[in-house]
């Protein structure tokens, strides 16, 4: 029996799609390195944008002529079951209920075997206590937390998700130790706000990570900038291995449209955040994300945004036109901006995000920086990252996945960098 999963969204969705990989071998599956070879499919979806939902509708044709073969030529597809799970909304649970034979949630992840029919179940019932099945040896996602309390007006994750749930500090010290005995570069604490954490403080917990023995990178994502302290701050710039790199979404670069949003904080607040943080942390390289679009919001209003892009001069943001979630707040808000203008606004976002990004990254030139090489581009060329996140493109004929090397930057783009290896 074989399974494929099939995974969109955000990393912490990555990261269950490890975990039930890993409930599904331990009931006796084996992975298929096709689609067209699994016994069982996953399809674990994200919600968070239409656009995101309608990718697991496009997978469906596939299942269809999945199904068709199984008829024709009697083959191992007889058994074929489909799984949907992952951040499934009320409203598209009714709509995917004839298309898929299980609509499962992780949460109940140790029940999965025994609803689909195998081996017994994993002995806990707290699905993050389940092992996962890595997908690399070098790069971790640890969850340290799932669900979210925050209610933004435009995001359906406290639904799909629930409340904030933190996971036992013991329990998230106890596997990244074990991941860095085996040899692990980096970790990714997740969380949909990682700084809500509250087994013990967000800062507390980097600080005990940092103190694992070992030579690994502390990464995390993501927080919100109404939670981050000044503590947190200080203990980012003591922490060696905690890198420079941070994604603080703002959201919007209004007032108005971030009160409307939920947001409970000011654009004075962030920029003097901001000013805390690099203060602290000079090197530290700021991603955001940003909603183009969000109801009502005007061209003033969304220059606002602009003169916030210019003035921080983001190293990346994630830049989202507003799409209406079912049973959010802002659902029920009069969808005013044309689905073009919120295309250019993403596009004048963008071209800035170009310049600042060029601007940021020319200043790598001649530094010899740490990387860790994450992927090989083609036979001797090697995509890498730097603390602060940055892409590295290099060439080597030696097999670096994995390892840190020192690279010297030459060549600087707006989304990345060129050097050499030392
Ligand atoms: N429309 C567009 N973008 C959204 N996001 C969340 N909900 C929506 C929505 N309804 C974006 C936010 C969030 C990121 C993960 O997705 O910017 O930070
Ligand atoms: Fe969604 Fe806001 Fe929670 Fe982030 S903080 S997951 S945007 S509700």
């Amino acid at each position: 029996m074989k399974y494929f999963i099939i995974t969109f969204g955000c990393q912490m969705n990555k990261s269950d799609s490890e975990r039930i990989a890993s409930v599904l071998e331990s009931a006796g599956y084996k992975s298929a390195l096709k689609i067209d070879e699994a016994d069982l499919i996953v399809v674990n979806m994200c919600s968070v944008r239409k656009s995101a939902a309608d990718r697991a509708y496009g997978v469906l044709p596939k299942f269809e002529k999945l199904k068709i073969k199984k008829d024709s030529s009697g083959s191992k597809q007889q058994n074929l079951k489909t799984v949907l799970t992952g951040c499934v909304l009320k409203k598209d649970r009714k709509k995917f209920t004839e298309k898929f034979d299980f609509i499962l949630d992780v949460k109940n992840l140790s029940k999965w075997p025994e609803i689909l029919g195998s081996n017994p179940p994993p002995k806990t019932d707290n699905y993050l206590k389940i092992e996962p099945k890595y997908s690399n040896n070098f790069s971790a996602f640890v969850p340290i937390m799932t669900g979210c309390n925050n209610f933004c007006a435009y995001c359906v994750v406290p639904y799909a998700r629930g409340s904030e749930v933190s996971r036992p500090a013991e329990e998230i010290i106890c596997e990244v130790g074990n991941l860095i005995k085996r040899g692990y570069k980096e970790i990714w604490l997740l969380g949909q706000n990682v700084n809500s954490y509250n087994s013990i403080s967000f800062s507390q917990l980097l600080k005990k990570i940092n103190d694992i023995p070992g030579e690994f990178w502390i990464r995390f994502t993501s927080s919100h900038p109404k939670d981050f302290s000044d503590e947190l701050i200080e203990v980012m710039a003591d922490c060696k291995k905690v890198t420079e790199y941070l994604n603080l979404p703002v959201q919007s670069g209004d007032n108005e449209i971030l009160k409307k949003m939920n947001r409970p904080y000011t654009i004075e607040y962030y920029k003097n955040l901001v000013k805390k943080i690099r203060k602290k942390i000079p090197d530290i390289a700021l991603s955001t994300d940003i909603i183009v679009g969000f109801p009502g919001e005007t061209e003033k209003q969304f220059e606002n945004t602009i003169k916030l892009f210019k003035e921080i001069k983001f190293d990346m943001a994630y830049i989202f036109k507003y799409s209406p979630r079912p049973g959010t707040a802002a659902a029920k808000m009069e969808d005013t901006v044309p689905q073009k203008e919120r295309g250019r606004r993403e596009k004048v976002l963008t071209e800035i995000l170009k310049e600042t990004a060029l601007e940021n990254n020319k200043k790598y030139i001649n530094k010899e920086i740490e990387v860790l090489v994450e992927n090989k581009k083609s036979s001797n060329s090697w995509l890498g990252k730097t603390r602060t996140h940055k892409n590295v493109q290099f060439e080597s004929k030696e097999n670096l996945l994995g390892q840190f090397v020192k690279i010297k930057i030459t060549n600087a783009l707006p989304w990345g960098l060129k050097g050499e290896i030392l």
